[in-house]
């Protein structure tokens, strides 16, 4: 017997397919029991586990094993152009309206939602900059890309391509847009520097979240990552998409994704080849509450219960610093997820940046010490693309909390888009210096669902690719 076959015979089996449909939301895998098998067995033989139900354990204790196993079952199939009436459609009627309708804020905001390995955000670049170039000179542009797989994740940030993944790209945008390097091809840094890339599980992370910068799209293109989810998920997951995008903003499923009845709430446009979803001003009738897609059958407990406590709102640091503690200890607005500082995130979550910064200002005007307001007024100002603002915020609320984590990665961050990589990484120091020894499980300050063991390999995947340590 295969290993393969002894486990699909093992009767923790169906518990380890259930905890992988539940994690990464690919139903797809509900009728491939030998497919699954094979992956699972494989990753046994790496681990040197031959126990199923030690697997199991492994998976449940062990982010990284999780986010190995994730990067052999997810498909990576993508190329840059793929589907050109899309990218025309993108061309000809996107583009336009969104660029006539920002022309006051001069900014723009892209979301690639499974990207992959990156070209579908680096395609985006390369028609913004070919096309576009002299209409959008001095906006804040920013496309992010972000997939669930960090093997892709990783490739993507690389930047370097096979010559089959220009199978439907002109010979004279490959020559233009790339530089030869041996057999392959890197894209040219003025498009790279256009496109950032971020870990985000569409099943599993909640959104529109500002605290994960996905919020406030001016396009979204999701395609060909659904169609490995449950219609339950899909319809879940349509209002997230919705709530994510501004008014006016535009979605893009993968060409053979349409349906009308799953995306009634927005304004369909038909194109030759091509169907684009519009958010209209008026507001939608939700499906379904936009918070968890996939509830898996007989799910083991202790996910159940990690998951549970992702879901709980953010408790405040257990021993604040005097200056937080001196917040905490004046007026009601000082409590640490206090109302008025949840309809800020609320209207930031929705791209409402003037509404977002004035309802900021006015918490911060009655409780100046927050730090956790001024991290907040940092984060949407940097949506605005005011820099030199966002980096004082940040500055202010690091001041007010030494030991607040998430205001020195996000400086650290800012740090290197402005190419200070010596200041950059004294702010990623700082963060594994605060994160010290707590487990990878525990909840980042402020981090909506993300970990600190998340953090830490973000930061240190930051750290490798500008090759400081
Ligand atoms: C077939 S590729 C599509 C790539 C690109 N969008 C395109 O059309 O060329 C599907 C991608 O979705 C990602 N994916 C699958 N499940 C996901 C999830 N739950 N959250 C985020 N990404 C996911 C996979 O890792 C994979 O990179």
């Amino acid at each position: 017997m295969t290993p393969s076959e002894q486990l699909l015979g093992d009767s923790v089996f169906p518990r380890l397919k259930a905890l992988v449909i539940e994690v990464t939301g690919m139903a797809f895998y509900a009728d491939k029991d030998l497919d699954l098998a094979q992956i699972i067995a494989d990753r046994m033989e790496q681990c040197r586990i031959s126990d199923c139900a030690a697997y199991l354990e492994l998976l449940q204790a062990d982010g990284e094993e999780m986010d190995c196993l994730v990067a052999e079952l997810t498909i990576g199939e993508t190329y840059f152009f793929r589907h050109k009436e899309q990218f025309d459609a993108l061309r000809e009627i996107v583009l336009p309206d969104i660029l006539a309708r920002n022309t006051p804020s001069r900014r723009l905001r892209i979301w690639s939602a499974g990207c992959a390995t990156g070209p579908e955000p680096y395609s985006l670049a390369i028609l913004l900059k070919r096309e576009f170039g002299a209409q959008i000179l001095g906006w804040h542009v920013s496309i992010l890309g972000t997939d669930i797989n960090q093997k892709f994740l990783s490739r993507a940030r690389d930047g370097r391509y096979d010559q089959w993944a220009f199978r439907a790209t002109p010979e004279n945008i490959r020559g233009e847009c790339f530089v030869p390097v041996g057999k392959q091809w890197q894209i040219r840094p003025e498009f790279k520097a256009m496109v950032s890339f971020q870990y985000h599980n569409l099943t599993r992370n909640r959104f529109p979240s500002i605290t994960d910068n996905i919020a406030g799209f001016d396009i979204i293109i999701c395609r060909n990552v659904v169609i490995y989810f449950s219609r339950e998920t899909v319809e879940a997951l349509v209002p997230c998409f919705h709530e994510s995008l501004v008014d006016g903003g535009w979605l893009v499923m993968g060409h053979a994704e349409p349906n009308m009845e799953l995306f009634r709430d927005f304004r369909t446009v038909n194109c030759p080849g091509a169907v684009l979803y519009q958010r209209t001003s008026v507001e939608p009738q939700p499906i379904r509450p936009p918070q968890r897609h996939v509830v898996a059958p007989s799910l083991p407990l202790p996910v159940q219960q990690r998951m549970a406590r992702r879901l709980q709102p953010q408790s405040p640091r257990p021993s604040p610093s005097p200056a937080l503690a001196l917040a905490m200890a004046s007026p009601p607005t000082s409590v640490a997820v206090s109302p008025p500082l949840s309809e800020v995130r609320h209207l930031a979550d929705q791209g409402k940046w003037d509404a977002a910064l004035r309802a900021c200002d006015a918490v911060l005007g009655k409780d100046s010490l927050n730090w956790r307001g001024h991290y907040l007024r940092a984060l949407i100002l940097d949506q605005m693309g005011d820099g030199d603002a966002c980096e004082s915020a940040l500055r202010r609320a690091i001041y007010l909390d030494r030991r607040a984590v998430l205001p020195h990665y996000h400086l650290g961050l800012f740090l290197l888009r402005a190419e200070e990589a010596e200041a950059a990484r004294r702010s990623f120091r700082n963060v594994l210096a605060l994160l010290g020894g707590e487990a990878d499980d525990r909840a980042v300050d402020e981090g909506e669902d993300l970990t600190a063991g998340q953090l830490r390999e973000t930061v240190g995947m930051h750290m490798k690719v500008i090759g400081i340590s």
